[in-house]
């Protein structure tokens, strides 16, 4: 999961989708992490407004310390799943040639909303994190289904 600084929206899309993964047992299989492109808050927690409304839905975020995306992550990871439009053009640049993995935009994966940017809520209130918290969610809905179909894997309620 990449967005910017990776302390409010990669987080919370982390948050979300690791706890998606585990609840259907499969966290052995699927492997969860998230990065910035942009280095300024490397080390720091989420947000405390973006951890504040992951714990109101139940998720937490206080074991996420930031980091930034590396060429290294398109090796390891599978997906690499970009929460705007600018997060997805930085994240191609930092891509290495051939590299194995997929680059898409997260909201592809929640068609139920018509936005396909996750806004950034850094600058504004509250409401800003709780709408970023609706989009995530539906897009982690749409990702695990979509893995589970592309690899065959059994969802284990
Ligand atoms: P994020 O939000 O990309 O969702 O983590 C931001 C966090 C920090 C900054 C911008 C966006 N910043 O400019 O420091």
């Amino acid at each position: 999961m990449v967005c910017l600084g990776n302390i409010c929206r990669s987080p919370m899309a982390h948050g979300v989708f690791e706890t998606r993964v585990r609840d259907r047992g499969l966290d052995s299989c699927i492997e969860v992490d998230s990065a910035g492109t942009a280095g300024y808050h490397i080390g720091a927690r989420p947000d405390p407004r973006a951890r504040e409304e992951a714990r109101r839905r139940g998720y937490d975020l206080d074991h996420l310390r930031a980091r930034q995306l590396e060429a290294e992550d398109f090796e390891h990871f599978d997906y690499i799943l970009t929460m705007d439009e600018a997060n997805y053009r930085n994240a191609l640049e930092i891509r290495p040639g051939g590299a194995r993995a997929r680059l898409h935009r997260f909201l592809e994966f929640a068609q139920e909303h018509p936005e396909r940017e996750v806004p950034d809520p850094y600058y504004g209130g509250a409401d800003g994190f709780v709408h970023v918290m609706d989009l995530v969610e539906a897009a982690s809905d749409g990702l695990l289904d979509h893995v589970c179909r592309e690899h065959a894997l059994e969802r284990v309620s």
